[in-house]
């Protein structure tokens, strides 16, 4: 797509370094509009960009105040002055897709222990912050839903399940009956054995521009029965391990 590493800093008002990016969308994309920080309207079989930011759960709130979150491209939050971390990825619209944050190059506690996904400007779409990890705990399964209305991007939220994928797992923890979370010391990187690398599935919903219903949410919904991750294990479309520096 020859675009995305190309981001100008007045456009890159995220002045916190990049960690991933998403494979470039084969086909019929006609969505060119890369930045995360812009506004845009996609139909199906576009790409369409936006990013998560990892830092403190305080940090992505105004001044502090817990009723104004505020998106990760607005100046008022001072992301860049703290240690966050952002990911960019350019999904498929309406396509399942996998996405992992690899591990071994990235500790999401380091950079603050919450993610924020998020999305354009003037209708600032962002998600409440996620608990990913601590120093004691990590969480590597998250499914994310995009809300699209005629193809503007309305919502973005985390479909939890409760503890029920992590029942009768004896390596996973479940913390406040909400996230299956695993030991940090059990992580490969810290001496354990396991993979902590996160996996986010995302599902989309709603409407693209010409009123097409996007519906690989439903699908996801039904499949949840058995394990998206190994199903959807060869759709990983993060570049593991390179993690570019915009800067
Ligand atoms: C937080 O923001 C809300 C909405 O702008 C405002 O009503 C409230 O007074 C603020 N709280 C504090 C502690 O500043
Ligand atoms: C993360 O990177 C390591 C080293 O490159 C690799 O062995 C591992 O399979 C990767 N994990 C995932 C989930 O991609
Ligand atoms: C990490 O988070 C879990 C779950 O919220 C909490 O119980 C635990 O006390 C935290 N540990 C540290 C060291 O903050």
């Amino acid at each position: 797509m020859g675009g995305p590493s190309r981001w100008t800093p007045t456009i890159l008002i995220l002045a916190i370094t990049a960690i991933s990016i998403l494979a470039p969308v084969q086909g019929d994309d006609n969505n060119h509009v890369y930045t995360p920080c812009r506004d845009t309207t996609v139909q199906r079989d576009d790409g369409f960009t936006f990013g998560i930011a990892f830092s403190s759960r305080s940090s992505f709130f105004f001044n502090n105040n817990a009723s104004v979150q505020l998106s990760p491209c607005d100046h008022r939050l001072s992301l860049s002055s703290s240690n966050s971390q952002l990911a960019l990825f350019r999904p498929k619209v309406d396509e399942i897709s996998l996405l992992t944050i690899n591990s071994s190059s990235f500790s999401p506690d380091s950079a603050g222990g919450n993610m924020v996904a998020f999305a354009g400007s003037k209708y600032a779409a962002r998600s409440p912050p996620a608990f990913v990890a601590n120093s004691s705990f990590i969480v590597t399964s998250f499914t994310l839903i995009l809300e699209f209305k005629q193809g503007r991007l309305e919502n973005l939220f985390w479909k939890r399940d409760g503890c029920a994928s992590c029942e009768g797992k004896s390596k996973f923890v479940c913390l406040n009956n909400q996230d299956c979370a695993i030991r940090m010391n059990d992580c490969k990187n810290r001496g354990g054995s396991m993979d902590c690398s996160l996996g986010i599935q995302l599902a989309f919903s709603g409407t693209d521009k010409h009123y097409t219903v996007l519906n690989s949410w439903y699908e996801v919904e039904n499949l949840r029965q058995y394990s998206l991750f190994g199903l959807y294990s060869n759709l990983r479309k993060s570049f593991s391990d390179q993690f570019s520096n915009f800067f």
